[in-house]
């Protein structure tokens, strides 16, 4: 079966770092839950619940598995997308625990503004670092001593990776930091690089990973030590009083509720479940088709001297302008060709606008359901813009 079937001929999607496209297998798992089970989870008696419950807890553990990270540290909670999750963690830091709070200059404004709430609500002092070109950090010129650090291990303009993650989360924790990592874009295409890392938070969107709408906070179990509860709701109590609340989540088992207040979208939840069933038992063929496609997009864009690249090397996500050419008109043109790019600065506006000074771009990414006449549409619509 071609799991994007529904996509129409001649119809060239390059938005996957924003949303992927779902595949066939994702989307009848969604509609399996609503048309056979459709119940809430973690309350329910009857079978219905029952089998959400199950099918939940195995998107917990195959989450965790995904990013080869071990139950008995790390616990997964569910909430509405990368931001959402990072915001949930920043403002529930206990200010007293830190001296200060960190980002990269590259990051998307999700990190970037949330570090930016973060120092005016604490009173804390807030760096921004810079990310060396392929994507490393010169750690030997950062103080990561008591920090929050948050920062992304791949960029959603070029793709550039956190090369040397593994030393940073050390370097950070060596400090008596903790460290949040936002792996919006790195769960799909760049999971590798994240793999066995043991920072304190991942944040990411299943919506980015081939999966619905849904966010999913990967966190230390120590990290509850350095918060203090201020988002709270049904599900996570178990008692409540006039003017007072017992948390349920003593236990291992119900840690997650600690990050998800209120009824969690359960048909989402498992749906995530069958994007990663989905994504590991993939082809490599498929792998490989991905490749091919954005080193020939890449290879094709370098070789003209009217476009400017952001990238340093070829990445399913590449930003770019064109000389003399509006980047906003040339989105226009191609949605005219049924290409759907991005355009503008993708909540990069610090970097891209103001480290840069880049006009607003375009932004072509790739993902799986991407096929080779995808790219040769592209390569004529381009050349028939631009020349
Ligand atoms: C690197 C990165 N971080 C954070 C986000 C925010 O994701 P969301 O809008 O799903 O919260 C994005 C979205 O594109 C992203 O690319």
């Amino acid at each position: 079966m071609n799991d994007f079937d529904y996509l129409g001929e001649g119809e060239v999607y390059l938005d996957a770092a924003c949303q992927s496209l779902r595949p066939r297998h994702v989307i009848d798992a969604i509609n399996k839950y609503y048309t056979d089970h459709n119940s809430c989870g973690e309350r329910v008696k009857y079978k219905w619940g029952i089998e959400t419950d199950e099918k939940v807890e195995d998107t917990r553990a195959k989450v965790l598995k995904f990013l080869k990270l071990s139950p008995r540290k790390y616990t997964v909670s569910f909430t509405l997308n990368t931001t959402y999750g990072i915001n949930l963690i920043l403002s529930q830091l206990k200010a007293d625990k830190f001296k200060k709070v960190i980002t990269t200059e590259i990051e998307h404004n999700s990190p970037f503004l949330a570090t930016i709430a973060f120092s005016e609500r604490t009173g804390l002092p807030r760096e921004v670092v810079k990310r060396n070109e392929d994507g490393s950090i010169s750690i030997d010129s950062c103080n990561f001593a008591d920090a929050v650090v948050a920062m992304n291990c791949a960029s959603n303009f070029d793709g550039r990776k956190l090369l040397n993650i593994k030393d940073v989360i050390k370097a950070v924790h060596k400090a008596g930091g903790i460290i949040i990592i936002d792996a919006a874009q790195a769960m799909a295409h760049s999971v590798d690089i994240l793999r066995g890392m043991e920072p304190d938070a991942i944040c990411f969107s299943a919506h980015k990973l081939y999966a619905p709408s849904l966010g999913v906070i990967v966190w230390r179990d120590e990290l509850m030590d350095d918060m203090v509860q201020g988002f709270v709701g049904g599900g996570m109590v178990d008692d409540v009083e006039e003017s007072a609340y017992v948390l349920s989540a003593t236990g291992k088992e119900h840690r997650y509720t600690r990050f998800e207040s209120g009824l969690q979208a359960w048909g989402e939840i498992v749906g995530l479940g069958a994007a990663l069933d989905w994504l590991n038992e993939l082809p490599k063929k498929d792998w490989q088709n991905l490749k091919n496609n954005y080193t020939e997009l890449f290879d094709f864009l370098s070789s003209s001297d009217k476009v400017h690249l952001v990238n340093h090397e070829a990445n399913p996500t590449i930003s770019f302008y064109v000389d003399g050419l509006d980047s906003h008109l040339l989105g226009t043109a191609l949605s005219r060709e049924n290409i759907m790019a991005r355009t503008g600065y993708f909540c990069v506006h610090y970097y891209l606008d103001h480290v840069l000074g880049m006009p607003p771009l375009v932004r072509f990414s790739l993902g799986l359901h991407n096929r080779p006449e995808d790219v040769d549409k592209v390569k004529k619509v381009m050349e028939k813009i631009i020349y």
